[in-house]
């Protein structure tokens, strides 16, 4: 393999390294997940100031030739809210919200999806596919439309928001219904791309999409002016944590940092094979039929989970479990106490705060992957309209105390 191309494909099973991605992202060899190192030397002085759209400003560190024209639609930069009732609540001062439901079409894959799109219009793919619970098939969906390209999501039939279809669709992706759940989405489209050299995979097994979620981290590094103690989020298909893995491992690898933060992965009950082998140490074994209110991380065999499991071994992690109680009160709370309106799954990490008991001072940072928006029925609490005859009948259900108008006036 060409170092002098600047980065390498390597298998994360055996370390045999391949010429070029094969349809379905794995090891010509022994079947293993590819993962791409970064071989060029990256000037660590200037990684931060970087000029370009969203995670671009980092294109340094990502697997790019720099006359590559990337397929943008400026994902990344997204904020770090520091959160404030909800932190008191939960006795963690320092916990911070990366808001990524912030980013173009509502969530963090948004940040792989532009890197993988750039690598497939380099290598003239015809259609793109993936498998999704809704928002990869968003994601996808808008950045083909971007690079012209066309775009095929295969979701479960049953069981994904609507808005996130409703974007699918919006964007003018093909939509493919699958009777049964994710899981069985994915084996249709590894089916498919082994079989058909038209389509390529963008699943977060596409090394490429983990290059550009791993830039989170360097966000979060910059923001915080730091690296936070804990990292904690939701985990479906199990891309996302290994991608935010990787950019913490870089940024200490060059020199930038010297520590990391301990990755945090949680699940949702009925749908956690990941966390039965971190608090068990049993073998891993997929679910067949995985269950939670959390579309997004209904999932049984979390195609990435060795590299998840690596992340949570190598930081001193862990993987947890809430149930849907537990997400849907959290989700309600950062709503309406924070007012940041995430998607059940997202809530999912908040959740995992109470169960966690981290220290008082730690730093900590939940990623938020979802923005509530694409899904506005999904448990939200009670959505009455209350029918108000005229303007009194408003002044009198809220029980307010009236401020005369001189008050009004001091205080404005
Ligand atoms: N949060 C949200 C909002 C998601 O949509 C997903 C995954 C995850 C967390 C989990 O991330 O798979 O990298 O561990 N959604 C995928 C999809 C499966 O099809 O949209 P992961």
């Amino acid at each position: 393999m060409s170092r002098s191309k600047g980065w390498e494909l390597v298998c994360i099973g055996c370390g045999t390294a391949a010429e070029t991605e094969l349809p379905d992202s794995t090891c010509r060899k022994c079947g293993d997940l590819l993962e791409i190192r970064v071989t060029k030397d990256i000037d660590t002085g200037s990684l931060f100031d970087g000029k370009g759209p969203g995670i671009w400003r980092f294109r340094q560190a990502l697997p790019f030739a720099p006359d590559v024209e990337p397929v943008s639609l400026e994902e990344g930069g997204t904020p770090l809210v520091r959160t404030g009732r909800f932190a008191a609540r939960v006795g963690l001062p320092n916990l911070y919200a990366k808001n990524d439901g912030q980013n173009p079409t509502g969530s963090f894959k948004d940040r792989g999806m532009s890197v993988a799109v750039t690598r497939a219009k380099t290598l003239g793919a015809k259609a793109l596919i993936c498998a999704s619970t809704g928002n990869t098939a968003a994601s996808l969906a808008a950045y083909a439309a971007k690079a012209d390209m066309e775009a095929v999501v295969v979701v479960p039939k049953a069981g994904v928001a609507s808005g996130k279809l409703g974007q699918a669709f919006a964007y003018g992706a093909r939509v493919f219904g699958i009777q049964g759940n994710f899981d069985r989405a994915l084996a249709t489209v590894f089916d498919l791309v082994r079989k058909d050299d038209r389509f390529y995979l963008m699943n977060s097994v596409n090394p490429f999409r983990i290059e550009g979620q791993k830039v989170t981290a360097f966000e979060i590094y910059e923001q915080l002016g730091g690296v936070p103690d804990y990292v904690v989020l939701p985990v479906g298909n199990a891309g996302n944590i290994s991608a935010i893995w990787k950019g913490f491992k870089e940024i200490r690898s060059l020199g930038i940092a010297d520590t990391v933060p301990r990755m945090i992965g949680v699940q949702a009950e009925g749908a956690a094979p990941l966390a039965a082998v971190v608090s068990s140490g049993t073998p891993f074994t997929p679910l067949k039929e995985p269950h939670t209110i959390a579309s997004a991380i209904r999932i049984g065999n979390p195609v990435s989970w060795k590299k998840a499991l690596k992340a949570i071994e190598e930081s001193g992690g862990n993987a947890i479990v809430v149930n849907d109680d537990e997400i849907i009160e959290a989700k309600g709370r950062l709503a309406q106490e924070e007012g940041l309106l995430v998607e059940a799954a997202s809530a999912a990490p908040f959740a995992a705060l109470v169960r966690l008991k981290l220290p008082r001072d730690a730093r900590v940072v939940c990623i938020a992957t979802g923005n509530g928006l694409k899904d506005l029925a999904e448990h939200g609490g009670e959505q009455r309209i209350e029918t108000a005859g005229d303007s009194n009948f408003i002044a009198n259900s809220i029980g307010l105390k009236r401020r005369s108008m001189r008050q009004h006036r001091e205080t404005d």
